[in-house]
């Protein structure tokens, strides 16, 4: 059966051919199944082999084995071709088209505003602290001088934190009450005791930073808002320090024809202590004279002596307000929801 080695090379010549002209995976598959598959007419070749004499066995075999590793090469080698040709793109890559743009994003108005109060304060010399908003009773109350029966402590008007009772729930016994609660910062005033126990007098901050208060939304409340607080101890510091600081700040932000004046008021870590009111033409315009926009006064010896600064020597002044206040003001937004509410509408005009 000399034949059956002289029909191997032919038939594997025309299943090469085939196979590596397969148009498609589809088409190299059938071919695949034609040469290969159980009635495959190479398959049949090897079904002779069974027939052979035993001496002509060897030299048939080898050859069969040599010619089917060739064919599942040459199909292997077809058929990662074809795969790449599929995952091409049918269409030809048109290279002048313009690329894709990134859409960039924007500073916050908030952002924006707080960046301006802050350089402002640096061209004089302030320069930024902050804290943490996680606080506890001692640096945003009693260390400011604030009673215990103050309505700021109520827990109407604060969130505390467990573990001493549930959020915002009264602590569970008087063990609890007597130790100190952990709560989130009602105002950024907490700032000013972290950092002059920190360090020695003479102190020039900023303290730009979120607070916290359980009022309900509408167009002027949020219970989550923004503050600045400023703080200046040195020797001999009066409330003309103050007035000027503020006046100067004041009409940085919000135009040189901007007026302020000083109401007395009462907050429990300053004496005396004022509210802020300004004017010009933004305020002309709600129909308003003045507007009230910051509270502040001389720092309270019994804040110093908190602090372990001696009151006898040094002085001080404080403030405190509002960063959306001045941005509503600023861009004539009406509702202060809009700032929290992340709607790229609202945003994108900034
Ligand atoms: N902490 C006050 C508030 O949240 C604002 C304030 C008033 C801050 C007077 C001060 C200050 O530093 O001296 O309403």
């Amino acid at each position: 059966m000399a034949g059956l080695l002289d029909e191997i090379e032919p038939l594997k010549q025309s299943a090469l051919a085939e196979l590596k002209a397969a148009p498609d995976l589809a088409a190299l598959e059938r071919s695949k199944g034609a040469w290969l598959g159980p009635r495959g007419k190479f398959t049949a070749l090897m079904k002779q082999f069974g027939a052979l004499p035993k001496e002509e066995r060897p030299a048939a075999g080898k050859a069969i084995n040599a010619a089917k590793m060739e064919l599942e090469a040459a199909l292997a080698g077809r058929r990662e071709e074809l795969e790449l040709q599929a995952a091409l793109p049918r269409e030809p890559t048109d290279f002048s088209l313009p690329g894709r743009r990134r859409t960039l994003g924007k500073l916050h108005p908030l952002t924006l505003v707080t960046e301006d109060i802050v350089r402002s304060f640096r061209k004089i010399g302030f320069v930024v602290a902050d804290g943490p908003e996680i606080e506890d009773e001692y640096h945003c109350f009693d260390a400011l001088n604030t009673p215990a029966d103050h309505p700021a402590r109520d827990t109407q008007d604060t969130f505390y934190l467990a573990p001493n009772g549930a959020d915002g729930a009264p602590p569970p016994s008087p063990a609890a009450a007597a130790s100190d609660r952990r709560l989130l910062r009602t105002h950024t005033s907490s700032v000013q005791i972290r950092v002059m126990k920190s360090q020695p007098p003479p102190v020039r901050i900023i303290v730009p930073g979120r607070v916290y208060r359980r009022d309900n939304a509408d167009a002027t409340h949020n219970p989550t808002f923004q503050q600045i607080e400023g703080l200046y101890v040195d020797k001999n510091v009066t409330v003309s320090d103050l007035k000027g600081t503020v006046e100067f700040v004041f009409k940085e932000l919000l135009g040189a024809e901007t007026q302020i004046r000083f109401r007395p008021h009462y907050f429990s870590y300053t004496e005396p202590s004022f509210e802020i009111d300004f004017r010009n033409a933004l305020v002309k315009k709600l129909g308003k004279d003045w507007l009230e926009i910051a509270g502040c006064g001389m720092v309270h010896p019994a804040v110093f002596e908190n602090v372990g600064y001696d009151p006898e020597i040094w002085t001080g002044w404080a403030f405190g307000f509002g960063i959306e206040r001045i941005a509503m003001i600023r861009y004539g937004i009406a509702d202060i929801r809009l700032f929290y509410e992340n709607d790229v509408r609202f945003l994108k005009q900034f």
